[in-house]
């Protein structure tokens, strides 16, 4: 018999053949004459409901234990489930005791739960709908960039570099040497300066990988190790066309998920957290922190003109802008790493960045344009004695220099956002944070 996936089995194409499926058992229910069973390979949210004779029922048929079922694919009588696959023979291949077993059966087990349980929880439904759509939103985003003409940079994970400026690396140390093989390196907490070199060729490049910042939070915003899209390109002459390629890579991406992983972001909406879905229409605003200053709310971080945007003042902007994904242009120059570029024709002392909030998570993007101007960057890296590390990169505004920008997307975040999940540390198989590493 032909081996198929559960959902190639649900799907009806096959009617009337004789199969093989092999996964997990999620529901056992034995009746006098039958055996019911429901079986899931964690290729979609559906499981394939088992009929058989109950003389093939056996006692480690349990919940979690994994099967080998052949039978004959037949149309079901039961309405919510259109076929369903008559058993000859069933393999229990690997028992699984459901005292030990810390999921079961018919308990809803919510999300802060089964994260205690990092090597089994994706054999839960929840959490296996949420690593499928992270699987498929990956696709969207390499999808996206590919239809666009952007080349894809494997950017290193070993970097000499510190490239946003904030000392939040991790150092790479061999276990016999000092530091990597006695130089200093670094885990990268960003690929955007790897990218800025080949946007200097390639013209439009991106960069989807791992990413690390020593930031010592609990929040639930916040991992050790995140994954970032960062796209650049070159020949950008204003923050308009950055936001142009920010807004529709996210809608883009976003309409991808909702097409291709229907029933897996259902779940998450019903049972997780109802009703967040995002509008694929994103809206483009410019904010000034005066809005903060007018509103009613009282913060606990200053306001002022000169202070970043605190997590509490994304929210409030992204609620007063009708709690869809919005842009904040123009940050005070002194809060932007060394590569942002100067608005010298700012009344105020800006930088050409931005950043894109949304909902329920805030800060999503960051990006800005480059300073591409010699003197100007070899002027503010010399004021923070960075010149000399720094010299391959003023080669870049040396040799060819073009106008050019980029921004990264935090690629948990953005999970969390279109499928409403409160915690970062579910939207990642194995979350990396203050104080925890495990497995
Ligand atoms: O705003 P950030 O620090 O920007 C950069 O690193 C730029 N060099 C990117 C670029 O222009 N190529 O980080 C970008 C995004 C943030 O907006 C946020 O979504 C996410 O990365 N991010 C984190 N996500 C999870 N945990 C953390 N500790 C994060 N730090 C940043
Ligand atoms: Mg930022």
């Amino acid at each position: 018999p032909a081996k198929l996936r559960v959902s190639e089995a649900v799907s009806g194409a096959d009617l009337g053949a004789k199969v093989k499926v092999q996964g997990w058992v999620r529901s056992v229910r034995a009746q006098k004459a039958n055996l019911f069973l429901h079986v899931n390979d964690g290729s979609s949210l559906l499981s394939l409901q088992v009929v058989a004779s109950s003389e093939l029922n056996d006692p480690l048929l349990t919940f979690g234990s994994a099967v080998e079922v052949t039978g004959t694919l037949r149309k079901s009588p039961h309405q919510n489930q259109p076929v369903e696959l008559e058993a000859q023979q069933i393999h229990v291949v690997g028992e699984c005791n459901p005292v030990d077993f810390p999921f079961k059966i018919k308990e809803r087990h919510g999300l802060e739960y089964i994260r205690q349980f990092p090597h089994l929880r994706c054999r839960t439904n929840a959490f296996s709908s949420l690593l499928r759509i992270r699987s498929e939103a990956a696709t969207a985003v390499h999808s996206y960039f590919k239809e666009n003409g952007f080349v894809q940079i494997h950017t290193p994970v070993i970097t000499s570099n510190d490239c946003e400026g904030a000392g939040e690396l991790f150092q790479v140390e061999n276990e016999e040497e000092e530091n990597f093989f006695s130089v200093p390196a670094f885990l990268t907490v960003s690929g955007q300066l790897h990218l800025e070199v080949m946007s200097g060729a390639f013209s439009r490049v991106y960069t989807f990988g791992p990413t690390f910042r020593a930031e010592n939070s609990q929040s639930r915003r916040h991992l050790a190790e995140f994954y970032m899209v960062e796209a650049e390109v070159s020949f950008t002459q204003s923050l308009e066309d950055l936001t142009k390629v920010m807004e529709d890579m996210f809608r883009s991406a976003t309409e991808h998920v909702l097409a291709h992983c229907a029933e897996d972001v259902d779940l998450f909406h019903k049972h997780v957290t109802p009703g967040h879905r995002v509008s694929p229409e994103g809206r483009l605003f410019n904010l000034a922190i005066d809005i903060l200053n007018r509103s009613s709310e009282k913060f606990a971080f200053p306001t002022d003109w000169g202070c970043d945007l605190q997590t509490e003042h994304e929210k409030y902007l992204v609620k007063h802008c009708g709690n869809i994904p919005v842009f904040v242009t123009d940050y005070p120059y002194d809060l932007k790493p060394f590569y942002a570029r100067d608005n010298q024709d700012h009344p105020e002392h800006t930088a050409a960045a931005v950043d894109l909030l949304v909902p329920g998570v805030g800060e999503l993007c960051g990006g800005s344009l480059r300073e591409e101007r010699l003197d100007l960057l070899r002027a503010r890296l010399e004021e923070a004695g960075l010149e000399d590390t720094y010299s391959w990169y003023l080669d870049l505004r040396r040799f060819g220099s073009v106008p050019h920008g980029g921004f990264g997307l935090g690629f948990e975040r953005y999970l969390q956002c279109i499928l409403g999940v409160d915690n970062i540390k579910d939207v990642i198989p194995f979350p990396r944070f203050s104080h925890s590493c495990l497995l």
